[in-house]
């Protein structure tokens, strides 16, 4: 089994690697696929643009499954800013430093109950039978006052877990895939990935009695 995930994100690439470990797939980057397509994200919503992105894809590599994720920071203090809009806020090049200590500085008014906040994944998978899967997963938690810790990558030095009493940027990696958005919503992903593919394989042996 050929699992091709859609990113160009070092970062997700390893958490994915991990998550999906067992499945005992070959799982390759976009760029190890040799895939170089661009992508319009102008999906609504997280799933909407997973979805584009694994269709997308799909359409380069119709006989593997793609996964494509789409994820991103709700502060609800900023009414869910900046959601779908997470890597392209403040412009995509702009370094996370720059983009973290404008979110802090934008919620110096907010008392402490309104400093909630969630990383959102939705996952898509493209099969080759042309059907489509969708999951997501949801992580809370709170706007640190100041960014905290070097793991991770992006919005995570400023997002807070209070059961952990730390940002998601100070858990090690293995801390963070077990309680993550992405580590949920792939979860769900191999489970119904299973489930569909224990159905494919029933269904094909029926057909051949
Ligand atoms: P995407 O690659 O289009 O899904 O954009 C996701 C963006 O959301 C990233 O570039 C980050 O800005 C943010 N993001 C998503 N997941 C995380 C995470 O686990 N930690 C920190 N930032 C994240």
């Amino acid at each position: 089994m050929r699992i091709i995930f859609a990113t160009g994100n070092p970062g997700k690439m390893k958490e994915v690697r991990m998550i999906l470990a067992d499945l005992n797939a070959e799982i390759l980057s976009m760029k190890e696929a040799g895939i170089d397509i661009p992508i319009e994200e102008d999906g609504l919503t997280f799933e909407e643009n997973a979805v584009i992105k694994a269709r997308a894809v799909h359409s380069c590599v119709p006989d593997a499954i793609v996964l494509a994720d789409d994820s991103g920071l709700e502060v609800d203090y900023l009414d869910r800013q900046p959601g779908v809009y997470s890597a392209r806020y403040m412009g995509e090049d702009t370094p996370y430093e720059v983009k973290n200590a404008a979110i802090i500085r934008k919620l110096a008014g907010a008392a402490e109950r309104e400093r909630t906040a969630r990383f959102v994944s939705a996952i898509a998978a493209a099969l080759p039978d042309g059907s489509i899967l969708t999951t997501e997963g949801v992580i809370e938690g709170v706007i640190a006052h100041e960014p905290a810790g070097d793991g991770g990558f992006g919005y995570d030095p400023i997002f807070y877990v209070p059961e952990f009493h730390a940002t998601t940027a100070e858990l090690t990696p293995e801390q963070k895939n077990a309680v993550s958005h992405r580590g949920k919503a792939l979860r769900a992903m191999k489970n119904k990935l299973i489930r569909y593919f224990e159905v494919y394989d029933r269904d094909e042996n029926t057909d051949r009695q």
